[in-house]
């Protein structure tokens, strides 16, 4: 692989920035997930003003990302170019198993598994009523048929609804699929997705236990793969787009349904969402760099102003994507 060349004065303030262990330290933690200024904090177990000056200087050198989102802020490794570089093979020399380094993982851990169990025990108490609360948010009629038309027309060989929840996707779409898969992290959502499948009569229709992260499923065997209403609660969606796309067969599409972004910080503090919507560009980029073309954005706007807009994000894998490309 080339390398490209960097200015003496870029190649020093990158360095600088990169050269000191508490910034090493947060640049090691990023490549891991994109995260929250109290989240990284609390790893470095250090105080928000000093992280924030570190933060600073790592943005101001292009080795970093700062992204709003609500009332939070989350930092990202900067998306590209030299500098982007620099840290990569900056990291890839660093001994990961250096004592410092690795308890910081293991409290990345702690505070990924803290935000699993959070967001378990919510989905768990909400189980019975979230087909209710998710209409407080949306005209469901509306989303629901353009999701249809996003899919297309169908029949599908085999359908993937990841985050399945209670079914709502697997009972809209499986009707039209060959064979189903509902995957979920909740014991206690796969329970009232079984009932639902099955007032529906879907037969060819299987519910697993899963994570989004690592499915276990087969590649490039899905014809069509949907993930509704389900990045806003995740610490990395980036990867798991990449894992829904890594599901998509040739010709397959995938759908990903959330909201734009919007300031309902409500929705945070009541009811678990870690990102408030989703920019456009990152999705697009995100399905880019997971080997999906033809990204199509579709928006849903609210009926009153103060609600949210839901966006479908549309992509396509191969046979299909040069088709129409074309
Ligand atoms: C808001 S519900 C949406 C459910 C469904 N897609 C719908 O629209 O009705 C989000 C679902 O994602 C599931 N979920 C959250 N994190 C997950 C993960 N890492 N892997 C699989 N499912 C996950 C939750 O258990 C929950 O059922």
């Amino acid at each position: 692989m080339s390398v490209m060349a960097m200015r003496m004065d870029q190649a020093v303030e990158a360095l600088r920035a990169a050269g000191e262990p508490t910034r090493l330290r947060i640049l090691a933690l990023l490549r891991r997930e994109e995260l929250a200024v109290l989240e990284i904090c609390r790893v470095l177990d250090q105080s928000q003003p000093r992280v924030s000056r570190h933060l600073k200087l790592l943005a101001e050198a292009g080795l970093v990302e700062r992204f709003p989102d609500g009332a939070w802020v989350f930092y990202r490794l900067g998306l590209e170019g030299q500098a982007r570089e620099l840290v990569g093979e900056l990291l890839a020399r660093v001994d990961m198993d250096d004592p410092v380094l690795a308890r910081d993982a293991g409290r990345l851990e702690s505070v990924r598994a803290e935000r699993a169990a959070e967001a378990g025990a919510y989905f768990a108490r909400n189980a019975a009523a979230w087909d209710e609360i998710r209409s407080l948010y949306v005209s469901e009629t509306d989303v629901e048929a353009a999701i249809r038309a996003a899919a297309g027309p169908g029949p599908y060989r085999r359908l993937v609804d990841l985050g399945t929840g209670s079914g709502r996707m697997l009972s809209l779409l499986g009707p039209h699929a060959q064979a189903a898969i509902g995957l979920d992290l909740s014991q206690q959502m796969l329970n009232i997705a079984r009932s639902r499948v099955s007032e529906v009569g879907l037969e060819a229709c299987e519910l697993r236990h899963g994570d989004i992260f690592a499915t276990r499923l087969p590649a490039q065997t899905a014809d069509l793969v949907v993930v509704h209403q389900v990045l806003h609660y995740l610490g990395d969606p980036a990867a798991a787009v990449r894992e829904a796309a890594r599901l998509v067969a040739d010709g397959g599409r995938l759908l990903i349904v959330d909201f734009a972004p919007h300031k309902h910080e409500f929705l945070r503090e009541q009811h678990q969402h870690r990102r408030l919507g989703f920019a456009d560009a990152d999705i697009e980029r995100w399905l880019k760099d997971a080997g999906l073309g033809r990204v199509k954005a579709a928006a849903l706007p609210p009926a009153d102003a103060a609600g949210l807009t839901v966006k479908i994000w549309t992509a396509q894998r191969g046979r299909e994507a040069r088709r129409n490309a074309a």
